[in-house]
């Protein structure tokens, strides 16, 4: 069993070097506890390195990744290939690593409160299997003082050692952007943080080996967990800002992107654009910084007003076509509209979270046959999820259609195209601003945010 690790010592140094080289020459080895999204392209980067345990509650998607498939259809069967891991449901195999890495998912529940059950599960996984010396990083987005407030206590009662002298922690945020083949784990600059020097130097020195945009040490686990949390706050609080100056142009005839464009000449003018704001990371995050805000007494006002403001979109959206549809004297409970894209956002097949659903749903309120078609969703999690039945193809005679997600397929789709599909003039919603609205003909409209 290695010594316990000591908070202060002359050799820090030393030691972090001689825990490094153990996992390098692989006589210790890392777990990854949660192979979603951020845990399995982590745990394949790491496994190129060093000897890994892959642990997921979900026994399915390990026997997937078993046999060379990512459940969540990011990575392509090679990214399998010639890597040193052992896929694993069965969390009594986290006894075989001492650095263990902790990515399951930190999501809201109906009320928008942050649901902790999955992290805190996690922690008890790895709790129970600690040994003396040993060092849990976790990558879940959360508010600044989880880690050690809600985490920790349960590895410590879990494991009967105790916090800073028996074993350490520390923070890593993950920041990659799904459907992006470009910027993957190995590519966006990891900010790490640990409990004790000790501890950061082999947190950052085992990152460091996989990750080749650079490592950069947060002043504290707190700044970690606040880092990243506001780096998905931002986005959301500058996306209001554009959704709401859409909302107000509206009335003013204006045309937002128009706006933008002419705004965005200035050099130090932000290039947001609006839309609509889901998925499990933007739309979710700040309710875990406000939750914890509000916890300590302060009830956020910018952060709060962000979400209000993006999470009524889909309304906006739905009464602007109704509105649409009655201006060009159709009854909207005869109306056929098609929606495409359903996906939270372009290129990827996550539909968590999906706000276009919620347009979907308001639409359907208001008596419109709504069909929808997305290339990279799938039917049955649509089913699953929300409900929805999904047409298989894009039929004709549609009164509105409306473009909800840039995926490629639809990137490519001509004005010809939609006029072929629609049943007279062409209304369509072309939500994320793609196609070019100086080839209309008279009497047809393209409505954009
Ligand atoms: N997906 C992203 O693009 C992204 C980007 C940055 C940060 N994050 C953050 O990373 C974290 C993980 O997100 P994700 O998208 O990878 O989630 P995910 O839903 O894709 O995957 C989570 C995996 O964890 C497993 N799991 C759940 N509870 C578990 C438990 N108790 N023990 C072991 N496995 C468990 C699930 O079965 C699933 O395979 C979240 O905090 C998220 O906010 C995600």
């Amino acid at each position: 069993m290695p010594p316990p690790v000591k908070l202060n010592g002359t050799s820090t140094q030393l030691r972090a070097k001689q825990e490094l080289s153990a996992y390098r020459s692989k006589d210790k080895a890392i777990s990854v506890v949660g192979l979603g999204y951020v845990g399995l392209p982590l745990a394949l980067e790491l496994a190129k390195k060093f000897r890994v345990i892959g642990f997921d509650i979900s026994a399915s998607r390990i026997d997937m990744m078993r046999s060379g498939h990512d459940p969540s259809g990011e990575l392509e069967p090679d990214s399998f290939n010639d890597k040193d891991i052992t896929f694993t449901a069965d969390a009594a195999d986290l006894a075989g690593a001492s650095f263990h890495i902790v990515a399951v998912p930190t999501p809201v529940d109906e009320s928008r409160t942050p649901n902790l059950k999955p992290l805190l599960g996690a922690s008890h996984s790895v709790g129970k299997s600690l040994q003396a010396g040993d060092i849990v990083v976790f990558e879940s987005t959360v508010y600044p003082g989880c880690t050690e407030e809600d985490c920790v206590p349960i590895l410590e009662a879990e494991s009967g050692l105790t916090y800073g002298q028996d074993f350490t922690v520390g923070y890593s945020p993950e920041r990659i952007n799904p459907g992006d083949r470009e910027h993957t784990v190995d590519k966006i600059l990891k900010i790490v943080s640990g409990s004790d020097r000790e501890t950061l130097e082999i947190v950052s020195g085992i990152y460091g080996d996989i990750i080749t945009a650079g490592i950069y040490e947060a002043a504290s686990i707190k700044v970690a967990e606040a880092a990243k949390v506001i780096e998905n706050s931002q986005r959301d609080v500058n996306i209001s800002f554009v959704n709401e100056l859409s909302i107000i142009f509206r009335q003013m005839g204006i045309d937002t992107q128009d706006v933008l464009e002419a705004a965005g000449t200035k050099w130090n003018f932000l290039p947001f654009r609006p839309g609509l704001v889901g998925g499990h990371c933007i739309s979710v995050d700040p309710y875990y910084l406000l939750h914890k805000s509000i916890k300590l007494g302060y009830d956020p006002l910018v952060i709060a007003s962000g979400r209000r403001i993006n999470d009524r979109m889909p309304a906006f959206i739905a009464k602007e076509l109704v509105q649409a549809l009655l201006k060009a004297d159709k009854n909207p409970k005869r109306s056929k509209v098609l929606v495409l894209g359903v996906t939270f956002k372009e290129n990827v097949a996550d539909i968590r979270n999906s706000k276009v659903v919620d347009v979907v749903r308001e639409l359907m309120d208001f008596g419109v046959n709504v069909q929808l078609y997305d290339p990279h969703a799938s039917p049955n999690e649509i089913a699953h999820e929300y409900g929805l039945t999904m047409v298989e193809a894009i039929g004709t005679g549609y009164d509105a259609i409306v473009v909800a997600v840039a995926h490629q397929e639809f990137k490519s789709f001509t004005l010809a195209k939609f006029r072929s599909i629609s049943r007279d003039t062409l209304l369509l919603f072309d939500l994320k601003g793609i196609y070019d609205r100086k080839a209309l003909q008279p009497d047809e409209v393209i409505w954009r945010l």
